[in-house]
C-alpha cells in the first residue's frame, strides 16, 4: 500500500468522502494553423488562477515543444497521444521518452477522435490504450484518460451507457491510480456540436461510472480519481456542470482556443471551493 493510497483510505474512513482538486484541460486538436498564434493560445492558458485547479493544454504534436516552457501558472503542457514501447523504429510517432526529456509529466489518451469517431479510421481501442497507460505510468507520467459513448448508445439510455463505459474501463480497472490518471469522460455526441448534456445527464453518468470503479477497483480509488466532463464545455454552462457533486473538472475543445477557458477555470474552483 503506497502512502498515498493509505492516506486516502483513512480520509475516507473518517470523513466519508474527500475533497477532489478540480483540473481542467483545454484540447487544442488540430489548431493553430500557424506558429504565430501560439503565444496568443498560450497567454489564455496563463491567465487562468490555478490557485484552486490543475490546469493543462494539448497543443498539437508539432507545438509540443514550442509550448513546452512557455507556462507560468504551472498549467501542464499535455501531449494528444503517445506510442506505447519507447523510442525507436516507429514512424510518426511520440514516445513518452521524448516527452519527459522536454519536462514534460502528463500525456492524454484515448480521445473519440483517435477512436475512430467523426470518420477517420481507429488509431486506438481499449486494448492498445491499457498498454499505453501501463507504459505511461511505468515511466512515472501521469495520464488523462478519455471515454465516451456515440450517440447510438446513449440514445439506449443510461444502463446502456454504463455497460459501454464498463467495456472501455475493463481493461484499465487495476491500473486506475488516482495519482496518476484523471479520466475525462466525453459523450461523443457533445464533442463538437454545441449540444452538451445536460447537469443531470452528465453527473448521473459520472455517478455510473465511479459507481463502476467502486466496483471493479475499490472504494478508494473511486471516491479519489478525478472525472472530467467533455463536450461543448464553455463559459457559460460550466457553472451547472461544476455544481454537481461527480464532476470534477472540464477536458474543453473549442473554449480552450478562446480567452474564456479562463473563466471555465474559475467556475468550477469557486463551485468546489
Ligand atoms: P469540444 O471538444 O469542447 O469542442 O466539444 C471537447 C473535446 O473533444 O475534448
Amino acid at each position: 500500500l503506497s502512502p498515498q493510497r493509505w492516506l486516502v483510505g483513512v480520509l475516507h474512513l473518517f470523513y466519508g468522502i474527500i475533497a477532489r482538486r478540480p483540473v481542467v484541460g483545454g484540447n487544442w486538436k488540430c489548431n493553430p494553423d500557424s506558429m504565430s498564434k501560439l503565444d496568443g493560445l498560450i497567454a489564455n492558458i496563463n491567465d487562468c488562477d490555478t490557485s484552486q485547479c490543475d490546469v493543462y493544454f494539448c497543443p498539437s504534436p508539432l507545438h509540443v515543444a514550442y509550448c513546452s516552457d512557455k507556462t507560468t501558472n504551472g498549467a501542464k503542457c499535455t501531449p494528444q497521444n503517445c506510442n506505447f514501447t519507447g523510442c525507436g523504429a516507429y514512424t510518426g510517432e511520440m514516445a513518452v521518452e521524448q516527452m519527459k526529456d522536454l519536462g514534460l509529466s502528463q500525456v492524454l489518451i484515448g480521445h473519440s477522435e483517435r477512436r475512430g469517431e467523426f470518420g477517420i479510421f481507429p488509431m486506438d481501442d481499449n486494448n492498445s490504450l491499457a498498454t499505453k497507460l501501463k507504459y505511461i505510468q511505468d515511466a512515472g507520467m501521469s495520464c488523462v484518460y478519455c471515454i465516451g459513448e456515440p450517440l447510438s448508445i446513449r440514445e439506449k439510455g443510461l444502463e446502456a451507457v454504463l455497460a459501454e463505459m464498463h467495456v472501455q474501463l475493463t481493461p484499465i480497472y487495476s491500473l486506475l491510480d488516482p495519482s496518476s490518471v484523471v479520466i475525462a469522460y466525453e459523450p461523443v455526441w457533445a464533442i463538437g456540436t454545441g449540444v452538451t448534456a445536460t447537469p443531470e445527464d452528465a453527473q448521473a453518468t459520472h455517478k455510473g461510472i465511479r459507481d463502476l470503479i467502486a466496483k471493479h477497483a475499490s472504494a478508494e480509488t473511486a471516491e479519489a480519481i478525478r472525472i472530467q466532463y467533455g463536450g461543448s464545455a464553455n463559459a457559460a454552462n460550466a457553472p451547472d456542470l461544476s455544481a454537481q457533486p461527480d464532476i470534477d473538472g472540464f477536458l474543453v475543445g473549442g473554449a480552450s482556443l478562446k480567452p474564456e477557458f479562463k473563466e471555465i477555470v474559475a467556475a468550477i474552483s469557486k463551485a468546489k471551493a
